[in-house]
């Protein structure tokens, strides 16, 4: 069954660890992480871009393929199909498809606005029982054509978002999506321990999870956050293997043209880094 992220993260928080949200592209990818997330007994968040969601036909047939692999597979952990850094609109329509998390991501507006749209989007979210993350501080890097300028979130508006009653907020700590640059200074920690001064109980969200070294993941987990996005590092170790695989000329021998063989190597390679992440993330077995 789809939860929402809420109950999972509170844990997380009290617990010290993180649950993983790893974004989801096609019915591999989704199949990979439900797997690995069952045979670890990790609680695990399912990301769903914007321009996922379009690329898989839209939020019902992201729904129904969700639910149907939950069915088939028999997967008994906890699963939260969750929005990544929607608008107004695409929160909306995922409520409407049935999603159990939704992420409004209104950084980009000033202070104000995004208040004023986060605060629509609450109320809603609770009385169907939706997990709803809000973002404060744009993340840096490109996501699906959505660039974001890598600020350091102001923790006073943080407090003021947090109020709200979200489930929990991402905010900008130096933290970029994609690929890290050779002279990235690292994780504003001083910047993070002031959020958290503000926000209290607030499960926090690290975006930008490819990349940060693993010590960084555990001592910003230590101070408070609860929730890891993974994307882009799924997507490395996919194309990597499937890479080897063609050049190896394995679809050339026998029947190594079927599709089923020729995505298996990149589908392993999921699952190792999903494994490899819910390892560094301390979630295994807290389903
Ligand atoms: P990466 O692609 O850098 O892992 O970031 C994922 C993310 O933050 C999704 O919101």
């Amino acid at each position: 069954m789809l939860v929402s992220a809420k109950e999972m993260l509170n844990k997380a928080r009290d617990g010290h660890y993180a649950v993983g949200q790893f974004n989801i592209n096609n019915l591999e990818w989704t199949k990979c992480i439900l797997q690995t997330a069952e045979e670890l007994k990790a609680p695990v968040i399912l990301g769903v871009s914007e321009g996922a969601g379009k690329y898989m036909c839209g939020y019902d047939t992201v729904v129904g393929m969700v639910k149907g692999m939950i069915k088939c597979l028999n997967i008994t952990v906890p699963v939260a199909l969750h929005l990544d850094h929607g608008t107004f609109e695409g929160a909306k329509a995922c409520i409407n498809a049935g999603f159990s998390s939704i992420m409004f991501d209104g950084s980009h507006y000033p202070i104000d606005e995004n208040l004023k749209l986060t605060t629509a989007l609450v109320n809603t979210c609770d009385i169907l029982g939706i997990s709803l993350e809000a973002e404060v501080g744009a993340i840096g890097g490109e996501e699906d054509g959505v660039v974001g300028m890598g600020e350091c979130a102001d923790p006073a508006e943080c407090k003021m978002i947090a109020d709200l009653g979200v489930t929990m907020l991402a905010a900008g700590i130096g933290n970029i999506h994609g690929k890290y640059p050779e002279n990235w200074p690292g994780l504003r920690f001083d910047v993070l321990e002031n959020i958290k001064k503000e926000v209290g109980d607030m499960p926090l969200v690290l975006h930008g999870g490819t990349g940060i070294p693993e010590e960084m993941v555990k001592k910003a987990i230590n101070l408070g956050v609860a929730k890891v996005n993974v994307n882009t590092e799924c997507q490395i170790a996919f194309s990597a293997a499937t890479r080897k695989y063609i050049e190896e000329g394995k679809d050339l021998v026998g029947k190594g043209f079927d599709p089923r063989k020729v995505l298996a190597p990149g589908c392993e390679a999921i699952k190792a880094t999903v494994k490899e992440k819910m390892e560094i993330f301390g979630c295994i077995g807290k389903a």
